[in-house]
């Protein structure tokens, strides 16, 4: 086998979980990393029930996000990540997001804040591994998935952030829109 075809393989088996027995693995994984803030909710076995995208088909920024204006941003915001994000929303409750605006994100004060983020009006969450992180999963499991499995990697892409490593504490995680609970004293 050459390099290419060796590392082609080697994408299949990381995607449809080659070797061992043939158990079928879940379209949706719940693998938890700290960043993600999701820890698996491993005797539920729904999904949140929205498509798994394709990363091509996720919009990226025109430039690296630090080099960009906060117009520039907002620009961005409104072509590409407010209607990416409205679909997707959509998709996992109609009712619920399918009137979604950059205030769903950004909070009723966003114009104040000058649209920075993580966003006050979002719940704050709690550290992994903690009771209340626990609690908030078994609350929210579906919520979580979908936040877990389809924002968080789409926002991320979006504005070329790398994944979250739990080792340097660096890259893009639930924070970036969500609160720390310790910051706000619950
Ligand atoms: C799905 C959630 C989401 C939606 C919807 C959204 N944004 Fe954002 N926006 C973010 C995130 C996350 C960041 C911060 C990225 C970062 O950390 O730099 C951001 C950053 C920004 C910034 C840059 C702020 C700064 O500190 O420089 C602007 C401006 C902005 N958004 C405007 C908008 C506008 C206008 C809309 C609606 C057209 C919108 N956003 C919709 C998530 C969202
Ligand atoms: C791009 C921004 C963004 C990221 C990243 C993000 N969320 Fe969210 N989250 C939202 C928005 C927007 C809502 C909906 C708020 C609403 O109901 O108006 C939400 C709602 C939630 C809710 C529902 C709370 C409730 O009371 O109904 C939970 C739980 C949640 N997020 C957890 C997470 C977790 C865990 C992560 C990381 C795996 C995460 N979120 C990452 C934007 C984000």
């Amino acid at each position: 086998m050459n390099m290419l075809r060796i590392l082609t393989f080697l994408a299949l088996c990381l995607s449809l979980a080659c070797g061992g027995d043939s158990e079928p693995e879940p379209v949706e994984t719940t693998e938890p990393t700290e960043g993600a803030e999701a820890d698996p909710v491993e005797s539920d076995p729904t999904t949140s029930g929205v498509r798994t995208r394709d990363p091509s088909e996720i919009p990226v920024a025109p430039k690296p996000w630090d080099e960009m204006t906060p117009e520039e941003k907002g620009h961005f915001m409104g072509e590409s990540v407010l209607p990416y994000m409205k679909e997707l929303f959509a998709e996992y409750d109609s009712e619920e997001f399918g009137n979604m605006n950059c205030g769903t994100c950004h909070g009723p004060d966003m114009q104040a804040r000058n649209f920075e983020m993580p966003a006050p009006s979002l719940p704050p969450l709690h550290p992994s591994g903690s009771d209340e992180q626990r609690q908030m999963v078994e609350e929210h499991p579906q919520m979580v998935r979908f936040m877990f499995n389809h924002v968080v990697p789409a926002m991320r892409t979006m504005i070329g952030e790398e994944e979250y490593d739990a080792e340097t504490g660096e890259g893009f995680s639930c924070y970036f829109c969500h609160p720390h609970a310790e910051d706000v004293g619950e």
